[in-house]
């Protein structure tokens, strides 16, 4: 663990040939995530992400686009910006490779390289990947194996390598062998998970050989200084990024301030050029080794990396506009788990959205605050003393902080959210257990007592939720009158502080919204029914089990400008929560006909955006002989959130 006040982590820089797909933003939310975590116990942090823009890959696709190689990398720019942006990935800096001062710090590497003897002229003659940009050794090709035109298939990417032979200047990785294998062995956590460590001290056993890092038969790179025929191999260009960005050489007291990094993402597919190039690159300049890899497997899709190539990626602006930033962002900290590859299904991101936000999270938030308003608690008291079933749900909080921190700190994000979520269903358990909501009715003090302890584990969820849903957590904090200020040690707060706080709660509507499976084509009942069918299909009792029809207060009935039909309605549905209920009865009905009337209302039909709002539920009526609309209502009152049945 880092104790140092400072966090440096770094994204992949991206090859720009293509919009981000749904694995560049797995890298880069989990970089996000560590920032956050960091921030959270007040460190200053700095995240840098980017785009790798040379090279052959990125000259070829530009070809074949018909542009130059930099108009067209200029062309996705704001795609990656714009999706990080919409993602609450908060970068600090993001570089190109072709932004002036990352060329100049390159030319400045290359240059201190050779003034030490560390880079000679030759002859590169071999097999060569482009879409992995990687000069593929002979025992590295598998000959069993042969991509499409009969040449050798790359061992990483399996498609068909070219065989070159050119001049170029080579960097003496050989002569680092032994020093990068003394660094692996006094720094057993370098490389996370270790499994990953494993197979690079394999590779590095093996032999290293001298690794060329120039090219002459393509003229789309950073120009080799004093031999301008050359342009720099794009990995040497792209892997200096991360010392570029930070100031080297160009700002060296702060550079000096940031590196080493603490922590820098990658996925499985570029581990060697991280582990085994990049530590020599740093050697060789002099410059401390980053502290701290951290190598996630893939996102798959039908059981095959998500990938450009393969044409199966995911868009994460499709994603954003149907799930929102923060559900996909937990997804994907939660369930693609950084030890392995993962797969990724809609139908699992639907399930676990509804599952884990909806009913874990949503709905015990919804559920405390809407009781709490409802007797008279908006603002929540801590009590003087706490009774063992509150001592024990504080216990069970210090526990998993504690777990939940060491998996944070090991970057094990997937592990530490589960310790999280076992806490939210000990504390939804808690909540069931202790029935608030009779309580209430003979024992005030006990009421605000549950409602305090649920609070007080809620706010302590919010914060450590807030890395990977900073949006959503925000928004949480301040439903419980808290805030979330950047600076502050918060993990030392929850870890030392006494539950004894007063909640100043306000609602604003569900944190999440339910997804509903889509409604079934409509097309038979456009048809006329035949003369002898029943004018209602019969349903089974199963069927009419789906709908929830519930009883509810309107508390408030606000029109909609630019509408002349609608009515904005806030209805309280007891324990179901509060809520925003568009109708179109305006014609039938003037606001004080349903100011605190109680109605029936379908309550998990799926949400519906109605003029900028969204509606998230529907009120029933029925028409009286003469066309007029009547409130469906129970006869007599009942409480709210009471199920027709
Ligand atoms: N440009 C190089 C990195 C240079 S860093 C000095 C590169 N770019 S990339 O765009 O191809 O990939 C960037 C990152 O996205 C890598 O960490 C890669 O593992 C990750 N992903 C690309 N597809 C992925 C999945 N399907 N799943 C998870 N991550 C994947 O490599």
């Amino acid at each position: 663990m880092q104790t140092s006040n400072k966090f440096y982590v770094t994204t992949p820089i991206y090859y720009v040939n293509a919009k981000p797909h749904l694995g560049s933003l797995y890298s880069t939310v989990l970089a996000d995530v560590a920032a956050r975590w960091n921030q959270l116990q007040g460190k200053k942090t700095f995240l840098l992400t980017g785009t790798d823009e040379h090279g052959q890959k990125i000259a070829q696709s530009a070809q074949a686009a018909g542009k130059e190689p930099k108009a067209f990398v200029d062309g996705f720019i704001e795609s990656f910006k714009d999706t990080w942006k919409a993602y609450a990935i908060h970068y600090n800096h993001f570089i190109r490779t072709t932004d002036p001062e990352h060329v100049k710090a390159v030319q400045a590497w290359i240059i201190k390289l050779k003034e030490k003897g560390d880079i000679y002229k030759g002859a590169y003659q071999g097999y060569y990947c482009t879409p992995c940009e990687t000069f593929v050794t002979e025992k590295d090709i598998d000959t069993s194996v042969t991509g499409p035109d009969l040449k050798p298939a790359c061992p990483s990417c399996s498609r068909a390598t070219v065989y070159m032979e050119e001049e170029c200047y080579f960097f003496k990785l050989s002569a680092y062998q032994d020093k990068l294998l003394k660094f692996y062995e006094q720094h057993p956590d370098f490389i996370t998970p270790s499994e990953r460590a494993q197979e690079v001290i394999s590779f590095v056993k093996a032999g290293l050989k001298d690794l060329s890092i120039s090219r002459t038969t393509i003229s789309w790179g950073i120009p080799f200084p004093g031999d301008e025929k050359h342009v720099c191999y794009v990995w040497a260009d792209a892997l200096n990024n991360y010392i570029s960005a930070i100031g080297y050489p160009h700002n060296m007291q702060e550079f000096n301030f940031w590196w080493p990094a603490d922590l820098q993402v990658l996925g499985k597919d570029i581990v060697r050029f991280h582990a085994v190039y990049w530590p020599a690159f740093l050697m060789a300049a002099d410059l401390a080794m980053p502290h701290k890899l951290l190598v996630h497997g893939w996102i798959k899709i039908g059981g095959q990396k998500m990938s450009k190539s393969l044409g199966n990626v995911v868009d994460p602006q499709e994603l954003l506009q149907k799930y929102g930033a923060d559900a996909v962002r937990y997804y994907l900290t939660r369930y693609i788990a950084v030890t392995q590859d993962s797969p990724f299904t809609i139908e699992e991101l639907e399930q676990h959205i509804n599952a884990d936000l909806v009913n874990d999270l949503g709905n015990l938030l919804n559920r405390m605050l809407t009781l709490a308003q409802r007797n008279g608690l908006a603002t929540i008291p801590a009590p003087a003393h706490w009774q063992e079933s509150e001592v024990a749900l504080q216990e069970f909080c210090s526990d998993m902080i504690a777990e939940f921190s060491a998996e944070m700190n090991a970057c094990m994000y997937h592990r530490a959210y589960a310790h999280l979520w076992k806490y939210i269903n000990i504390v939804n358990a808690y909540f069931h257990a202790q029935e608030p909501w009779k309580v209430v009715k003979n024992n005030p003090a006990r009421f605000a007592e549950i409602i305090s302890a649920t609070a007080h584990a809620l706010s302590a969820i919010g914060l450590l939720a807030w890395p990977a849903m900073p949006q959503k957590m925000e928004e949480l904090l301040r439903m419980l009158g808290q805030s979330y200020e950047p600076g502050k040690n918060y993990l030392q707060l929850l870890q030392n502080a006494p539950w004894n706080q007063t909640f100043v709660t306000s609602m604003q509507g569900p944190l999440f919204m339910k997804i509903l499976a889509p409604e079934p084509s409509e097309t038979k009942t456009e048809s006329k029914p035949e003369a002898s069918a029943p004018a209602f299909p019969p349903i089974t009792i199963d069927d009419f089990g789906k709908v929830a029809l519930l009883v509810g207060t309107i508390t408030n009935v606000d029109t909609i400008e630019k509408s002349d039909k609608l009515y904005a309605l806030t209805v309280d549905l007891g324990e179901h929560g509060i809520r925003t209920v568009c109708s179109g009865v305006r014609q039938h009905f003037a606001p004080e006909d349903l100011l605190n009337k109680q109605g029936v209302f379908v309550a998990n039909l799926q949400p519906r955006q109605m003029m900028g709002l969204t509606s998230q539920g529907m009120m029933l009526f029925a028409k009286d002989e003469t066309g007029k609309l009547k409130m469906a209502t129970v006869a007599g009152s009942v409480p709210n959130g009471s199920r027709l049945s």
